[in-house]
């Protein structure tokens, strides 16, 4: 009995170990995802598809609130850091961005569903950051069917380890029709503010992660930069603890990046299709196709990846990315973000 029990524990054991080595493939473009090496660690908190939304998440240390009033430049408004960062209903900054009234779903999130605010990842004007994604003036009807296919698994992250898709995921299933439309009918609403600056370089600023995957520059020093990227706040105080849905990125690139990515953008190169026949002259999005310039480099990258691994399904664009090299697409992103 023992050694049966023993047999079939070890079966489990290799059984988990294979299947943790399959979804846990080496990834080439560990920045896009908030991490500087391929895998596999760290492992994501488990999200079994009935998870409350923040469960799947991987928390970052809470702020205190001190009572303190804060300001921003470029707002009239003041708030206590306990407000800036609140889960559920977060300090709006500029409600002038936006329409009003902003939709409860948006504002609140379901507190009693652990479901956060949309406002809280992707900002009240849907700037987002590079570890979310950007829901300014996207098409109403792109937007739902993205939140279908979240819902239906037909988008994943080919990195397992990005905690916050899964909450994202988690997010769409719970969504009623109404909450989906309302957010779709805000966002899409808003124009879109200039966000990226795209510098080349053979470095970029030392850097931490918080834990959602935003990448931190340091006060001081500078690594090599490699094949790589790094995208990090303009304004790191500004970003991380004000959360300003005015204050931008700036990536660091390759040299020859941008001059590299404007003639596959543009030209297709044999290796791909010009992207202005789908996405509009100047690729800000045409009828219900998205826009795909000035976004942040880190979210283009993942998005081409994604789709070239199959975790996000598109009949259109899977074609698009099938031949491009990990190097190509850092290309491609970075010279749609300097635009
Ligand atoms: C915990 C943070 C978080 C919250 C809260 C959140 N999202 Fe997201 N959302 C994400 C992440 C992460 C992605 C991008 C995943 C990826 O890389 O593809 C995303 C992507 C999206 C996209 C796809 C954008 C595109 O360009 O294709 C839509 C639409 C979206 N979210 C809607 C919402 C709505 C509506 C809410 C509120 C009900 C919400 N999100 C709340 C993290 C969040
Ligand atoms: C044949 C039409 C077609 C062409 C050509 C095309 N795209 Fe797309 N693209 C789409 C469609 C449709 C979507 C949105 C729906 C989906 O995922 O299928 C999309 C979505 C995207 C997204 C995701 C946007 C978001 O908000 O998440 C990115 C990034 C993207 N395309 C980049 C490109 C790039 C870069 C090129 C050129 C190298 C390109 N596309 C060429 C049809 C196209």
């Amino acid at each position: 009995m023992m050694k049966l029990a023993g047999a079939f524990a070890l079966l489990l054991f290799v059984t988990t170990a294979a299947l943790v080595g399959q979804t846990a493939a080496p990834n080439p473009l560990p920045w896009a995802y908030g991490f500087v090496t391929p895998g596999p660690d760290p492992v994501p908190p488990p999200c079994p598809v009935d998870a409350k939304p923040y469960t799947c998440s991987r928390p970052g240390k809470p702020w205190v609130d001190d009572g303190i009033l804060l300001e921003l430049p470029g707002s009239s408004r003041k708030f206590t850091i306990g407000q800036i960062q609140a889960h559920y209903d977060p300090a709006d900054w500029h409600p002038e961005d936006h329409p009003q009234p902003v939709p409860a779903i948006v504002q609140n999130g379901h507190e009693r569903d652990r479901l956060r605010a949309c406002a809280h990842c992707h900002y009240h004007n849907g700037q987002g950051k590079p570890e979310n994604g950007h829901l300014t003036g996207l098409p109403v009807n792109y937007f739902l069917q993205q939140l279908a296919l979240f819902r239906s698994g037909g988008r994943t992250s080919a990195d397992p380890r990005k905690a916050n898709h899964a909450e994202m995921t988690q997010i769409a299933r719970l969504l009623t029709d109404a909450e989906m439309k309302a957010a779709a009918a805000h966002y899409s609403a808003v124009r879109w503010r200039p966000w990226v600056k795209v510098v080349e370089s053979d470095t970029a600023p030392k850097t931490r992660q918080s834990p959602a995957g935003l990448f931190i520059p340091l006060e001081t020093g500078h690594e090599p930069l490699g094949q790589g990227f790094i995208e990090v706040p303009e304004f790191p105080d500004r970003t991380e603890r004000l959360r300003d849905p005015h204050a931008g990125f700036i990536a660091y690139v390759p040299f020859g990046a941008i001059e590299k990515g404007r003639s596959l953008v543009t030209t297709g190169g044999g290796k791909t299709s010009a992207c202005a026949g789908c996405h509009g002259p100047t690729l800000q999005g045409v009828g219900d196709m998205p826009a795909i310039a000035d976004r942040t480099v880190s979210y283009t990258v993942r998005q081409l990846y994604n789709y070239q691994q199959g975790t996000r399904h598109s009949q259109l664009m899977g074609p698009v990315v099938a031949k491009l090299s990990p190097d190509e697409m850092i290309a491609i992103a970075a010279y749609l973000a300097s635009l």
